[in-house]
């Protein structure tokens, strides 16, 4: 796996598509190293805005050693491949969603369990602790080392009918899902029937009517226009969308040692960065979304949330033997 010091150097234009010039021996040897980050989103997103930033600082603390590329939208690998494609050393750095890893780990869906966490802060707080930290490693025998959590936000329920207030609207629609089997039982829960789906799909899917709907935060929905596609968005706040930035964690052993720590540096000042701005996306967007006024913004009730709430319980019981009720628990405690 040596996706890096190409023996050609290559010449970037607009960040992405590439011409590759051969270049003499002398120069070669001091090609910078080039690592690739990609991931799903659109840049003006709170991921795509970190990712910016970790190409910036990257370069900067490691002139003339490392260029980063940063592919958003899918465009080198979707959810289907991405992280299949950084085990086998075409990318180095992606960050997928945490409901994307459970093929590799059960504990990592804590994530997903509905109306677990009250907010992003809370997320935040669980992620600093031990236990969110501890997940960050959580991985690595399958060959995933998590470099940080990256913020995004709370999920919120839309569809293409206009009544979406309690759980019993939802009966029977079909929703898109990230690939979790928590988010899958959270659907059959509501008498919904999920379908998993990758992100680059949503939108044709929506449009077509493949799927009634789906579950996203305000910058998802704002930046993939979904809400053009569906009529109703309720604000039920029932899950998160947050990130683990992974590395190949032979890879990253690899390294030579003053490039990881350059790295390193990077990616906690550009998480620092991008997790100052994610509710600022959220709260901008859905407010681009209200003023758009093509899809209602359904604001719901104590009793509505309670209604949701324990509509969703049953999930919790089932994953709570593979998930560690510690970690349930300790999600808990970050709620207060
Ligand atoms: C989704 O698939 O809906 C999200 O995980 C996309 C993302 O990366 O925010």
């Amino acid at each position: 796996m040596s996706p890096v010091h190409p023996t050609r150097r290559k010449v970037l234009v607009a960040g992405a598509a590439a011409a590759t010039i051969a270049l003499p021996c002398a120069v070669r040897a001091q090609s910078p190293m080039v690592v690739k980050l990609s991931h799903v989103v659109a840049d003006q997103t709170p991921k795509g805005q970190a990712s910016i930033k970790f190409k910036e600082l990257a370069e900067k603390k490691l002139p003339g050693k490392v260029t980063v590329q940063v592919f958003p939208n899918s465009q080198l690998f979707g959810d289907a491949k991405e992280l299949e494609a950084l085990l086998l050393g075409d990318v180095q750095f992606i960050a997928p969603s945490l409901s994307k890893f459970d093929r590799y780990t059960k504990k990592v869906q804590v994530f997903d369990l509905p109306f677990l966490f009250d907010d992003v802060k809370a997320v935040d707080k669980f992620q600093a602790d031990k236990h969110g930290q501890d997940l960050l490693k959580s991985m690595v025998s399958r060959g995933l080392l998590g470099l940080g959590y990256w913020h995004n936000g709370m999920k919120e329920l839309s569809t293409n009918k206009d009544k979406l207030q309690r759980p019993e609207d939802v009966k029977g629609l079909k929703f898109r899902i990230q690939p979790s089997d928590v988010l899958e039982a959270q659907f059959r829960a509501l008498g919904a029937n999920p379908q998993k789906m990758a992100f680059a799909e949503v939108y044709q899917a929506l449009q077509t009517g493949v799927v009634d709907g789906q579950e996203n935060t305000w910058s998802n929905i704002y930046s993939q226009k979904f809400f053009e596609v569906q009529k109703t968005i309720a604000e039920t706040n029932h899950g998160v969308i947050d990130y683990m930035v992974v590395t190949n964690a032979k890879w990253w052993d690899g390294l030579p040692a003053d490039i990881r720590k350059g790295l390193s540096e990077a990616m906690t000042e550009a998480t620092a960065y991008g997790n100052k701005l994610a509710s600022e996306f959220n709260e901008a967007d859905r407010k681009k979304i209200a003023d758009a006024g093509k899809a209602k913004i359904q604001k719901l009730t104590k009793d509505d949330v309670s209604a949701w709430r324990k509509a969703m319980e049953p999930v919790w019981k089932k994953f709570e033997a593979d998930i560690g009720r510690d970690l349930i628990d300790a999600a808990l405690k970050s709620n207060t």
